[in-house]
This record gives C-alpha cells, sequence and structure tokens, in this order.
C-alpha cells in the first residue's frame, strides 16, 4: 500500500467525478479518460493536494465505482463516497462526508485536471479572507452574440462586463450547506446556487492551465501543457 502524504490544512475540497461509468480508458467517461497515461481525476488530485490550505479531499464516485475509484487514488488522502443521480446531489453527497472543522470548503471539477495548487490557495484565501463564496474567472476572449431560435443574431453583448467562471469554486462551510439546502432547480455549478440564496459572490482572478477539458482539441492541448510545465 503506497504511504499517503499526510493532509495538513483546513480546507476541505469537493471532487464530483460521478458523472461516469467506471470504465478506465479513453473513450471511457470524462473524469478517467487518460491524460498522459493517468486519469483526468488522478491529475486533478494529485494537484490540489499539493495546495498547503487542502486538509480533507471528499471525491464522489458513482454508486457502483466506489472502490475501484479508491483503489485508483489509493496513494492519495481522500475519502470516496458514492454520488447521486446528478451533480448537484453529488456535491451533497461529498459535503455531507466532510469531518467537522472543516469551515471553508472547495468544489471543483476533475474535468479541470490541471488546475494548479496556487489557484487553490488564492481561492482559499478569498474565504478566508471573510468572503462567503468565490469564483476563479479569467476575462471572455470571443465576441458574444445573442442569437433567435434561428440562429439570427439579435445583438452583440458587451463582453467587458462578462467572464468566464472556473472551478474550484469556494465557500464558508454554512453558505455551500445552506445553498445545497435551498436548492430547487438543477445548477450547473454550486456559486448559481449561492446567488439564488442573495450571498454576493466574489471573483478571483482564474489560471489558464485550469481549462475545462471537455473536447479532444482540449485534451490535446492538456497534453502539451503537461509536457510543457511538468518537464
Ligand atoms: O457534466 P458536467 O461536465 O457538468 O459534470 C461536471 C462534474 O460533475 C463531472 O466531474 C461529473 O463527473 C460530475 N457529476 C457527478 N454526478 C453526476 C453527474 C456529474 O459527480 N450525477
Amino acid at each position: 500500500m503506497t504511504a499517503h502524504r499526510e493532509l495538513r490544512g483546513d480546507v476541505a475540497v469537493l471532487v464530483p467525478a460521478a458523472g461516469l461509468g467506471v470504465r478506465l480508458g479513453p473513450g471511457g467517461p470524462k473524469a478517467l479518460r487518460l491524460l498522459g497515461g493517468e486519469p483526468l481525476l488522478v491529475h486533478a488530485v494529485r494537484r490540489l493536494s499539493e495546495a498547503p490550505c487542502v486538509g480533507c479531499v471528499v471525491v464522489a464516485a458513482p454508486a457502483d465505482g466506489v472502490e475501484a475509484v479508491q483503489r485508483l487514488l489509493e496513494a492519495y488522502d481522500v475519502t470516496v463516497v458514492a454520488g447521486g443521480a446528478t451533480r448537484q446531489a453529488s456535491v451533497a453527497a461529498a459535503l455531507a462526508a466532510v469531518p467537522a472543522g472543516f469551515e471553508i470548503v472547495l468544489v471543483h471539477d476533475a474535468a479541470r485536471a490541471l488546475a494548479p495548487a496556487g489557484l487553490f490557495e488564492r481561492v482559499a484565501g478569498a474565504v478566508r479572507g471573510g468572503h462567503g463564496a468565490v469564483v476563479p474567472v479569467l476575462p471572455v476572449v470571443d465576441t458574444i452574440k445573442q442569437v433567435d431560435a434561428a440562429g439570427a443574431v439579435l445583438g452583440t453583448v458587451d463582453r467587458s462586463g462578462l467572464r468566464a467562471v472556473q472551478t474550484p469554486q469556494g465557500f464558508r462551510r454554512e453558505v455551500l450547506v445552506a445553498a445545497h439546502a435551498a436548492a430547487v432547480d438543477e445548477h450547473t455549478d454550486d456559486a448559481g446556487m449561492a446567488e439564488k440564496l442573495g450571498i454576493e459572490v466574489h471573483t478571483v482572478a482564474g489560471d489558464e492551465l485550469a481549462l475545462k477539458i471537455t473536447r479532444p482539441l482540449d485534451l490535446a492541448l492538456a497534453e502539451l501543457l503537461i509536457k510543457a510545465t511538468e518537464d
């Protein structure tokens, strides 16, 4: 059994990764797609485990894949729980497994496998600094058009006020608990649920390395990035 590097921080990180079967390898579920020979989930957990602020990691795996994901992550100090039918349910299941004493909770998507440890520090630092909810953002580089159902352009959106949101998103624990307790609709991110509660969401600078690896081109770019950053 590989020795765990002990986590010593006071921040818990939730990694919903239950939107997948347990198939490994290219073409399989997204969080288990191989990048440089390792599943995205392993890349994500390795990088976030390097952040000194992190003291607890909870991964939500598919209900029938908890043991497989535990084996995959046996070199890391993580708790693996069964996720739910939706991302939101998986985050709630992971949140329920965070031990008492962790007052800052970050939620991270395994598909942002190259998010560096420094980004976790930055988001956690802003929560520690007094913000109830924090998201890392990047400026939007493309021109954004509003279109109708037929694809005709209705107008051009002023992009100066737009930001693309990444993960990890950070919360005071009680904010995330309240957001999940109050959520009635499905949300694509956790900050959206906090917004619904009227909580002010603070932004910090994101990181281009935290790109969401979704399309084949993203995977190709990520392969180049790990070569460039790990050489
Ligand atoms: O589908 P999407 O890219 O939004 O999924 C974001 C994350 O939520 C993925 O890491 C996926 O594994 C996770 N998820 C989950 N439980 C579900 C559905 C998605 O943990 N039921």
